[in-house]
């Protein structure tokens, strides 16, 4: 099967979170299947564009409104990802150096869109499956089946809207309206969420199929997603839940270039031990006590608010017997309020603030426990990162931590698990961390002989996709 892959993000060639991991890693296993699959992004101006080598593969002309803008599209030359990556640019809307964050983040993604449906309907073939990501791509779908300008070419070709994150869904207001190519007016309620233009729900009722990254998490849509509730509860029948893999010849820790030293399952103690030596000389804390670290977005849907009062507690709770240390980057109090603690506390918690791929893969080897509150998550890979890498996930019960994390106490568990995401939960959490810390021993049996031997690849999830597909070719 021919399979296009279209989404803002893909690892290593820009990535803000999970959804880059995920669209740099799934297409890589299909190829891996015998398919050709090919991803479709923005061309940012990152590192990756500057070092890699590509050819010119398409010129064309479209409209933005009255604004009329050329794109080309350029394909990298190696391969070397394992799988087609094109790249489209759009001279002063996409060449940037972020993903996200401009005040035109909605031209900039429409004129993707737009770009995009129109090089593929200039194609002297037809691929046999449109996967779409996230709200960026949402409109898509509804281009494909009704705007006159691809219609004639594109309708026919099975369309799949992933939904990593039903939180962000891209509003637009009908006052730009006219930025969305030229359709019949009476199917404007296809674009329309209460009154505004949702890409995210124009995806859910246009493409053929529908799937998130959990199970769990199809289910928690229908009684919260941000507003579209009902039309989650509406659209079931053609949606599905397919559990998001990791790529595991990048999350190694047996060959991760990031890390100071390399270790497998047999050696996980004192490989551990090596890159924690590291990472607390390096943050200022100490070795010998358990480091509890946290990596990700600093908002509210990873219960990130919670983290400085549940932190300070834990310390005068648990008389300072843990260490942590948090790796992120978003809403600015926050991240100023953990910046502040790191004084407070020092030598009891530590805190980067910011982006670093390199940091993150050393927390995951050199941490001890992984601390996941989050109010919500569609699949969340931090976990199974964490398991690859020896670090005990302690995770809230929601979406795809409920999937892929069983607590220790339970039968063949392999993790904490707690309800709340509340100061209270992670503090009593934090002493069942410690008790386990206490018998070490018995931690690393069980990580060699489990832990770390739990199969999260893409394997299985990934002939999942491809059944699919399959399933909308008959
Ligand atoms: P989400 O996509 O909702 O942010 P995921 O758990 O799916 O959450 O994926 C997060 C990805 O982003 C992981 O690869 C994680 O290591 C990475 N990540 C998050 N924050 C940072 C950061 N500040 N520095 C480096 N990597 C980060
Ligand atoms: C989103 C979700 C996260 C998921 C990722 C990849 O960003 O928040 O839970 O793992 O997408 O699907």
């Amino acid at each position: 099967m021919e399979i296009i892959h279209v989404a803002a993000e893909c690892y290593p060639v820009a990535k803000a979170g999970g959804l880059g991991d995920v669209v740099g890693s799934l297409p890589k296993y299909q190829a891996e299947l015998g398919h050709v699959a090919k991803v479709v992004m923005p061309m940012y101006r990152t590192k990756f564009l500057y070092t890699h080598q590509w050819e010119l593969v398409h010129e064309g002309s479209q409209y933005l409104g009255s604004h009329w803008f050329h794109y080309s599209v350029i394909k990298e030359k190696t391969n070397k990802l394992g799988f087609d990556l094109y790249l489209i640019d759009i001279n002063g809307l996409l060449d940037r150096e972020k993903i996200y964050g401009y005040d035109d983040d909605t031209e900039r993604f429409i004129a993707f869109q737009i770009a995009f449906c129109d090089w593929i309907s200039r194609w002297s073939h037809l691929p046999d499956v449109i996967h779409c990501h996230d709200h960026h791509t949402g409109l898509i779908p509804f281009m494909m089946k009704h705007c006159y300008a691809f219609r004639f070419k594109l309708a026919n070709i099975p369309s799949v809207f992933t939904v990593h994150n039903g939180q962000y869904q891209g509003w637009i207001g009908w006052d730009k309206y006219y930025y969305i190519p030229g359709y019949d007016s009476w199917n404007w309620g296809l674009l329309d969420w209460n009154n505004t233009i949702n890409p995210m729900a124009s995806a859910v009722k246009c493409a053929w199929k529908v799937t998130t990254v959990s199970h769990s998490y199809l289910d928690e849509l229908k009684h919260s997603a941000n507003g579209l509730e009902n039309l989650f509860e509406y659209e079931k029948g053609k949606s599905i839940g397919v559990l998001n893999g990791i790529d595991t010849e990048v999350w190694d820790p047996q060959t991760d270039s990031f890390l100071i030293k390399n270790y497998d399952k047999e050696l996980v103690d004192k490989g551990k031990k090596k890159n924690k030596k590291e990472i607390c000389g390096q943050f200022g804390l100490d070795e010998d006590k358990p480091l509890i670290a946290f990596i990700g977005r600093l908002v509210g849907e990873k219960a990130a608010d919670l983290l400085p009062e549940a932190i300070s507690q834990s310390i005068y709770q648990h008389h300072g017997k843990a260490n942590f240390l948090v790796l992120g980057s978003g809403e600015p109090y926050l991240e100023e309020q953990l910046d502040h603690m790191k004084h407070q506390f020092n030598g009891y918690f530590n805190s980067y603030i910011g982006y670093s791929e390199p940091l993150s893969h050393m927390i995951y080897a050199g941490s001890d426990f992984l601390l996941m509150p989050s109010r919500v998550e569609p699949c969340g890979l931090n976990q199974m990162y964490a398991l690859r890498y020896g670090t005990v996930p302690m995770v809230r019960s929601v979406g795809g931590l409920k999937d892929t994390i069983r607590d220790f106490g339970d039968k063949e568990g392999f993790g904490i698990r707690f309800d709340q995401p509340s100061v209270g939960d992670i503090t009593y959490s934090v002493g069942r961390a410690l008790d386990l810390y206490n018998n070490k021993q018995d931690l690393y049996q069980w990580m060699r002989g489990y832990m770390m031997t739990i199969d999260h690849s893409w394997d299985s999830s990934a002939q999942q996709y491809i059944d699919l597909y399959q399933s909308l070719k008959n």
